[in-house]
């Protein structure tokens, strides 16, 4: 059965509490990077069209309650005012920002809000019981609004007292962004044409075991690149310098080396370095001769034609994890010649899973030349890994 969504509620003056994940990066008092504002504001400008009372709940980073010296610098690093400056400016409904989570401040905004008025309260986790769900705090954010729903894809993955909690107690629905994100990663995942071919890089392995474990299942081959490379090669036998490798996953790598005999495709050279620096002296190498005191930090040119042959005639790309060092520019260059590959396929359905690879292909000036760029980066690894995510099971059926 199908989840409701945003439109199968009746919400014209209705306090909607709306969980979006502005979950954005921070520069200098100000947002970075307002993707994640951009692609809630279909749902958001539905539900103010239709004169409803929008009531918005996001976290923003890590708040450490445990030590209160670490409490209070994270409140104030992740602060929610940053971003509501920023979303007035994107949206032309009137925007209340709340900087409470609970109390008479909020309770009053909410009573005060007109149909297509937005109130924006503060971060969900200045509240411990956040990542907790507690009860308590669920009911409480719940007994503000009338219905609720679930826009924030990059909070999917997570139980909490904003994603789950709330949901329990009203009736919800899913926003258009999440129903976009769904429609996308499982044409990929559950209906794709083949071949499929998927990409994965990033550090470790450790983050991409169950999501090696399942495409293995779906992909006709798995192109592994970035940093977690290195475990695969010492696995192998091979020598990897002072590169990147989890030890304690070594005997793991082997077992995947064994269980995708001849769908994995792991790079043939590398570019590597003295140190892990932009300007550090850049060397290719063969992958059986990585000196003892450089590390890899980037694949080589021939293991970028080899992806390029790989990804020939693929109808489903999958894409998780960047190449090499792409913060790096003398590293980049692996990255964007996969991004480019994967960006020129004809009729190919091209998808890019969250989190670090989304960010170089943005960064790099691919944003429209995917068929989908997730927002979310461990909620589209764990769907990926074909794992149910808490925050879209509580949403109604329809
Ligand atoms: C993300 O950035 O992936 C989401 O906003 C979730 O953040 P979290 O990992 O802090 O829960």
């Amino acid at each position: 059965m199908a989840k409701k969504v945003v439109t199968d509620l009746d919400v014209s003056s209705k306090r909607v509490i709306v969980r979006v994940d502005f979950n954005t990066p921070l520069k200098d008092g100000k947002v970075s990077d307002d993707n994640r504002i951009v692609q809630a504001l279909p749902t958001i400008n539905y539900l103010l069209e239709k004169k409803a009372k929008v009531i918005l709940l996001s976290h923003l980073g890590k708040i450490n309650h445990k030590d209160p010296e670490k409490t209070a610098a994270d409140m104030k690093k992740n602060d929610m005012a940053i971003v509501a400056d920023r979303l007035k400016e994107l949206v032309s409904a009137p925007v209340h920002y709340v900087g409470v989570t609970r109390g008479p401040a909020l309770e009053n905004a909410v009573s005060a809000l007109q149909d297509g008025e937005i109130v924006l309260m503060q971060n969900t986790r200045y509240e411990p019981g956040e990542t907790k769900n507690d009860p308590e705090l669920g009911a409480y954010w719940a007994s503000l609004g009338d219905l609720f729903v679930c826009d924030a894809f990059g909070s999917v993955h997570r139980a909490h007292a904003s994603t789950v909690g709330i949901p329990t107690h009203l009736h919800s629905a899913l926003g258009f962004l999440v129903e976009k994100e769904v429609e996308n990663l499982s044409q990929a995942v559950h209906n794709p044409k083949k071949p499929v071919v998927a990409i994965l890089g990033g550090a470790k392995v450790s983050d991409k075991i169950g999501v090696i474990e399942n495409l293995l299942n779906i992909a006709d081959k798995i192109i592994i690149g970035g940093g977690m490379a290195f475990t695969f090669f010492k696995a192998e036998g091979k020598e990897i310098g002072t590169s990147l490798v989890e030890s304690d996953k070594i005997d793991l790598a082997k077992s995947l080396l064994e269980k995708g005999k001849g769908k994995l495709v792991l790079p043939v050279d590398v570019i590597c370095a003295p140190e892990f620096a932009a300007d550090a002296v850049a060397t290719t190498v063969s992958v059986d001769a990585i000196p003892a005191d450089q590390m890899g930090l980037d694949i080589g040119p021939k293991s970028v034609e080899l992806f390029k042959e790989t990804l020939k005639g693929a109808k489903t790309v999958i894409w998780n994890g960047p190449m090499g060092v792409f913060e790096f520019e003398k590293f980049a260059n692996g990255t964007l010649q996969v991004c480019t590959a994967i960006s020129e396929l004809p009729d190919a359905f091209t998808v890019i899973g969250g989190g670090d690879s989304a960010a170089a292909a943005i960064k790099l000036g691919f944003k429209d030349k995917f068929s989908h760029i997730s927002t979310g980066g461990g909620a589209s690894l764990e769907y990926l890994e074909g794992k149910e995510l808490p925050g879209i099971a509580v949403i109604e059926e329809k």
